[in-house]
């Protein structure tokens, strides 16, 4: 690969896209597999429906397409793109997705691969993605978050079933040299409370041959403890945001927008609520789409971005948080 040399001291946003299967998953539905109503549902977690994957939709297609949007907003050559990051934990190919979405667009010059950190994973894509077009050599990256969950999840058990559904989302960024848009971050894991949170690979023994056994490859259901990842998240969420803002100078008063990872109502109100963020700035649509895991950050912003809400200069304060535990931050200034 020829070295390319930039004198880039920044991160700009260019454009982003997303994509939801059509197939609709309604509460109603839902109570019609496990005890359950519209009422507790809503009441509980904000959540009307979701959307679900039929066969064609996997994470390469539905990370490709929100990929292709977002090239389509930034007018970008595909063979201009330096760099695909691709946050998701249901890879449809476990030895990475990125590359199958990279031949399919035909950005050609881009390197790409997976990155998985759950419902952290965009936040930690975008950070990845935005050191390594500060640290010179990589121009253009899109960051997607995908992820297909729906697979994963136990369709019997009414505590975790509710909360999750299927989509993408992705952004532009571009180096710079005359702005930084990306104005701070901070992320942090803690892998002794990971048991909170799991989609743990579940093994059956078989035999190769006399006296040798493998394990066959698999994954069990998402196992969850609602309530502790709730307290983590309403507990470390406004603490590394309010760290954030101390870092960078800023305060709740001086951002347009909060934009959290899309989990559960109660959880974006509470956050709200302790960093002084009125409802009205907190970007949410959980009610049509429910927890879509690394995808919520993309997915709602793209949404904003097109109905003109988010605009030019907007402050963007943005947390990830989920499995792991993993939590982050990330403070941004749109365009
Ligand atoms: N419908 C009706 N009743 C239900 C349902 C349901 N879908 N789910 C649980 N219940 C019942 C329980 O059985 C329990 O009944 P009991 O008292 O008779 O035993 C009662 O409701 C209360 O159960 P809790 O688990 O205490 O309910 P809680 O108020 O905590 O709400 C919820 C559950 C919505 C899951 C909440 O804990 C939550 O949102 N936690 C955060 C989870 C989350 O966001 N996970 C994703 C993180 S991101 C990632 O990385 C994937």
């Amino acid at each position: 690969m020829e070295e390319k040399k930039f004198n880039q001291i920044g991160v700009s946003f260019k454009g982003s896209g997303s994509y939801v299967p059509d197939q609709i998953l309604t509460n109603q539905k839902i109570s019609q597999k496990v005890d359950t109503s519209d009422e507790w549902i809503k009441s509980r977690t904000g959540i009307s429906e979701r959307r679900i994957s039929s066969l064609g939709d996997n994470v390469t297609e539905m990370g490709y397409k929100a990929a292709l949007n977002a090239i389509e907003k930034a007018n970008w050559d595909v063979k201009s793109i330096d760099l695909i990051v691709l946050a998701t934990s249901t890879p449809h190919d476990l030895f990475g997705s990125a590359p199958s979405i990279q031949a399919k667009l035909g950005a050609s010059n881009a390197v790409a691969f997976d990155l998985t950190a759950a419902c952290s994973g965009f936040l930690f894509a975008l950070i990845t993605a935005s050191q390594f077009l500060k640290g010179g050599g990589f121009k253009r990256a899109i960051v997607i978050g995908a992820d297909q969950l729906s697979s994963y999840v136990d369709w019997n058990d009414r505590r975790s079933c509710i909360l999750f559904g299927d989509g993408a989302g992705a952004l532009a960024i571009e180096a710079t040299n005359e702005i930084d848009n990306f104005i701070g971050f901070d992320i942090r894991t803690d892998g002794e409370r990971g048991s909170f949170l799991n989609l743990p690979s579940k093994n059956a023994i078989n035999s190769i041959t006399n006296n040798i056994d493998f394990l066959s490859g698999g994954f069990a259901p998402i196992q969850m403890n609602g309530q502790e990842v709730y307290k983590f998240a309403v507990r470390e969420v406004p603490i590394i945001i309010e760290k954030l803002f101390k870092k960078t100078d800023y305060s709740s008063d001086k951002v347009d927008w909060l934009v959290l990872h899309q989990a559960n109502q109660r959880i974006l109100d509470s956050v709200g609520d302790r960093l002084k963020i009125p409802r009205e700035k907190i970007l949410s649509n959980l009610e049509k789409y429910g927890n879509t895991s690394a995808a919520t950050i993309p997915l709602v912003m793209d949404e904003a971005i097109r109905n003109n809400r988010i605009k030019q200069n907007d402050i963007i304060a943005t947390s990830g948080f989920g499995a792991g535990l993993s939590w982050g931050a990330a403070l941004i200034k749109w365009g």
